[in-house]
């Protein structure tokens, strides 16, 4: 079972970078060397590669992140729905994040990671301090835009969709999506997702030396979790030694939250653009589990990649 998931996962990700390749190879050739760099960067384009693309189309950025959508829906791994979304982030650095839908086969539908989820938890974890934009080829449901909410640019985010069905893009605010709200200064929260907080956490001395703990540790330490102050961090190291993070990305709302293995997975699949193959072969949490726990959630869902989970309660 497991070697079939394996050779499934291959296939999809060598599906992913063909059609990426593809997208971005309809564009003239001096943009596309630019746009072969989302791969090398996992899913983003620095703020000064950015302007060259705007210089070359001679385009405002956000029309150049509307032409772009196409490369980001490339990004989408959608077996199930076949529906494939791609959505831009721009962060207040200037820099562009990508992010697609993710979807589990043989898993419930509830764990599909969204675009805009994935765009954002991609911008968050480089670091990005707030986002200014997000630029999505089609509506989006709900739970994103309850997701969008949570964030520490809720009141200020430009959202553009391009209805792709009419053929229309059309500008919004998050106020004219969710009217009415329910956000985290509902629960009072001063904090919201994308702030600087950070936990303080220790980790025990025995593990100074493991780069894979000492990863899911600074994961956990920067994760956001206010309402269950029970901070995770996942940390995968792939088979070409290389290492992705994910850190607990909870909301005030709970439900849309995304989960340190989500997370992780998200910046796995980002990094699998770059690298055709490069399967899970270690997993580890650092976990602070004081009103809940995500360890057995995430140790079955590593099962299906014949992945076992390492576990560290600090
Ligand atoms: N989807 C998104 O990525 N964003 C939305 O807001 C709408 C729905 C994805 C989830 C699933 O993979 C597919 O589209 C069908 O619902
Ligand atoms: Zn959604």
């Amino acid at each position: 079972m497991v070697i079939f998931r394996t050779l499934l996962l291959w296939l999809q990700a060598m599906q992913t970078q063909a059609v990426f390749q593809e997208r971005i190879s309809a564009f003239p050739a001096e943009a596309t060397a630019i746009l072969a760099d989302i791969a090398r960067q996992e899913g983003m384009l620095t703020a000064e590669q950015a302007s060259q693309l705007k210089s070359i189309f001679n385009l405002s950025t956000a029309d150049l992140m509307v032409k772009l959508l196409p490369v980001a829906a490339a990004i989408s791994v959608a077996p199930i729905s076949e529906f494939y979304v791609g959505v831009i982030a721009e962060g207040i650095s200037g820099d562009l994040y990508f992010g697609a839908n993710i979807e589990f086969l043989h898993q419930p539908l509830k764990v599909t990671l969204h675009a805009e989820q994935c765009a954002i938890l991609n911008a968050w974890h480089k670091g990005e301090a707030k986002l200014v934009r997000l630029v999505v080829n089609e509506a989006p449901c709900g739970h994103c835009r309850q997701f969008i909410n949570e964030l520490n640019s809720a009141d200020s985010i430009e959202i553009i969709i391009q209805h792709a069905s009419e053929g229309v893009v059309r500008q919004y605010s998050l106020d004219d999506l969710l009217p009415k709200s329910f956000g985290p200064a509902d629960l009072g929260l001063t904090d919201a997702l994308m702030s600087p907080e950070q936990f303080d956490l220790t980790l025990p001395e025995e593990f100074a030396g493991d780069d894979l703990v000492k990863t899911a540790f600074e994961a956990a330490v920067n994760c956001h979790a206010p309402v269950c102050k029970s901070p995770a961090g996942v940390a995968l190291k792939l088979k070409s030694g290389k290492i992705v993070a994910g850190r607990y990305a909870s909301n005030a709302a709970f439900n849309p939250g995304a989960t340190a293995l989500e997370a992780a997975m998200v910046n796995w699949r980002l990094a699998l653009l770059e690298t055709q193959q490069d399967d899970i072969v270690e997993a580890v949490m650092v976990e602070q589990p004081t009103k809940v726990s995500q360890y057995a959630l995430a140790e079955s869902q590593l099962k299906d990649y014949g992945v076992e989970l390492r576990y560290i309660a600090v």
